[in-house]
């Protein structure tokens, strides 16, 4: 990827493929399509290691079908349950968490993540983030988005200083969607 790009979703890849190392532990909190997972098996490469989660095993198994196309499924498990039960499959530090919220782009908009437990899956996932490491989350202002959307800005605010927040809205629109970026810098100070 080299130019810069606009659209939040591509974004928030470019800003993990800058951060993640070779070898890096990462997760992908909502692998619908499996983009964002074959994007994080490309950055950690042949060492590293990518953990998905996804409610609908029908997204699990076209994301499989993705990654073995690639021939990146060796460095991925895929586990049909809800992120907000990370901590249960999670057995190293990650390095990068990546949420894209809301419902799969061509499914069912019926099935879409939810205030609760996207706040549950948050708490989880900075308790366990490695030092320095991210959390990237694509929000969306349709349908339970919106009030997904505050109560996330909401809990931010609540974070520990530490954890420097970077918040991404396009101009001229409305409703936009919107990229936060949240960093641990407990250790590394920046
Ligand atoms: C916008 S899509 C994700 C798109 C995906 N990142 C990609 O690259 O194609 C949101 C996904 O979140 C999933 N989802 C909803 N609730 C969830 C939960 N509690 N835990 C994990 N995934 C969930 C949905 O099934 C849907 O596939």
């Amino acid at each position: 990827m080299t130019e810069f790009p606009l659209k939040l979703t591509a974004l928030a890849q470019h800003i993990v493929s800058s951060h993640i190392r070779s070898g890096d532990v990462v997760i992908d909190a909502t692998v619908g399509n499996g983009e964002d997972t074959l994007h994080l098996a490309r950055c950690v490469g042949e060492e590293g290691f990518v953990l998905g989660f996804d409610i609908q095993e029908t997204c699990l198994e076209k994301t499989i079908a993705l990654l073995t196309e690639n021939n990146l499924h060796q460095r991925v498990k895929l586990v049909c349950s809800g992120h907000e039960k990370m901590l249960d499959y999670v057995t190293d530090s990650p390095r990068v968490v990546m949420f894209n919220l809301g419902y799969l782009p061509g499914g069912s908009s019926a099935i879409h993540t939810k205030t609760e437990t996207t706040l549950l899956a948050l708490e989880k996932s900075i308790e366990v983030l490695d030092d320095g490491g991210l959390i990237t989350l694509c929000l969306y202002s349709h349908r339970e988005g919106l009030k997904e959307k505050e109560a996330i800005f909401k809990w931010v605010e609540g974070l520990p200083k530490y954890f420097q927040v970077l918040r991404l809205s396009p101009l001229k629109r409305n409703n936009p969607p919107e990229l936060l970026v949240i960093k641990n810098t407990k250790t590394t100070g920046s």
